[in-house]
């Protein structure tokens, strides 16, 4: 069994730049999930619950260690992120989530540790990050722990 992995969509390359670090320390196996287009037509379909998605494949059995990495969009998950959750069976699953936003995370943390307690995960810890301010590397650090 490997390590760890990092499944993330980012459209604005911040949560991108947080998987780098965290790989330079770390080696993951990273998986993006990638929404196409002009940035613009992505927010406003996604937003809207019909834009397209591309899922990476994972056998998230591989893995000790799965980061969830994504955006905050309207106070939760960006949709391809909760997407991508909601198709996963995440029964004994160990997640670290790595939450990137403007402002704050919102109810993101709360959402996703309701839908663990029902599927049978375990949410071990997060970090918010806040477009790029602090120190990302020693949070990146207690992080990985
Ligand atoms: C459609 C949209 C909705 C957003 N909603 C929130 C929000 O509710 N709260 C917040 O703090 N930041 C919000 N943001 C800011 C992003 O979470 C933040 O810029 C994040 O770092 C972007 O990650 P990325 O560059 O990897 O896409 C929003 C951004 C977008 C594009």
């Amino acid at each position: 069994m490997k390590k760890a992995c990092v499944v993330y969509y980012s459209l604005f390359n911040h949560v991108e730049r947080l998987v780098g670090i965290l790989d330079e320390k770390l080696e993951v196996d990273k998986y993006k999930i990638e929404t196409n287009g002009n940035k613009f037509w992505v927010v406003f379909s996604q937003m809207f619950g019909f834009g397209k998605i591309d899922f990476p494949i994972v056998d998230l059995d591989n893995y000790e260690i799965i980061y969830l990495a994504g955006p905050v969009w309207n106070s939760k998950y960006a949709r391809p992120l909760r997407k991508f959750f909601d198709k996963h069976n995440w029964k004994n699953k160990r997640i670290k989530l790595i939450i990137s936003c403007g402002i704050n995370q919102g109810k993101t943390v709360d959402l996703i540790k309701e839908s663990l307690l029902i599927s049978g995960g375990e949410l071990i810890t997060y970090k918010v990050f806040k477009n790029g301010e602090g120190d990302i590397s020693k949070k990146i650090d207690e992080l990985i722990g």
